[in-house]
């Protein structure tokens, strides 16, 4: 990877790709300029997402989330831009779809809070955190 380029760790959570929604998503983030470094479809186990939700263990919503990520397929990404995990989060719009700024994927896909199509890591400590734990042993330069 070049030294000014940054990657991100991104989710197309299960209701977008119940909606068929992976290539809509996909498209909006290409135009963004992120390039798709990995993508696997995957459905999480329970175990995968209570570990990865877990600094949400305690929050009143953690039984819906897990519920929900676990429901169907998601797809799981590297995106890779410069400043990437500042842009995706700025790409996906505010975590609850009714804050969300127009022309985000948030703003367009998401249905609520809950249920709110992806997901982006908040920090770039955090996104080579998710990056190793769902793709472990991948090459992601
Ligand atoms: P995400 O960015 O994937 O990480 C934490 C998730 O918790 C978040 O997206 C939301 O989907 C979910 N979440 C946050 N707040 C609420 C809430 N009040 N009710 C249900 N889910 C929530």
């Amino acid at each position: 990877m070049k030294e000014f380029m940054q990657q991100t760790f991104a989710i197309i959570k299960p209701d977008a790709v119940a909606k068929n929604q992976i290539g809509d998503i996909l498209a909006v983030t290409e135009a963004a300029g992120f390039k798709i470094r990995a993508l696997r479809l995957t459905q999480m186990t329970r175990k995968q997402a209570e570990g990865f939700y877990g600094v949400h263990r305690e929050r009143p919503f953690f039984g819906e989330l897990v519920e929900f990520m676990t429901e169907g397929p998601c797809v799981l990404m590297c995106l890779e831009r410069e400043d990437a995990v500042a842009k995706w989060r700025e790409t996906m719009g505010a975590t609850n779809p009714a804050n969300a700024a127009e022309g985000t994927i948030r703003k367009h896909f998401a249905e609520s809070v809950g249920r709110n199509c992806v997901h982006g890591s908040d920090s770039a400590e955090n996104a080579a955190i998710e990056l190793a734990y769902f793709f472990a042993g991948s090459s992601l330069s």
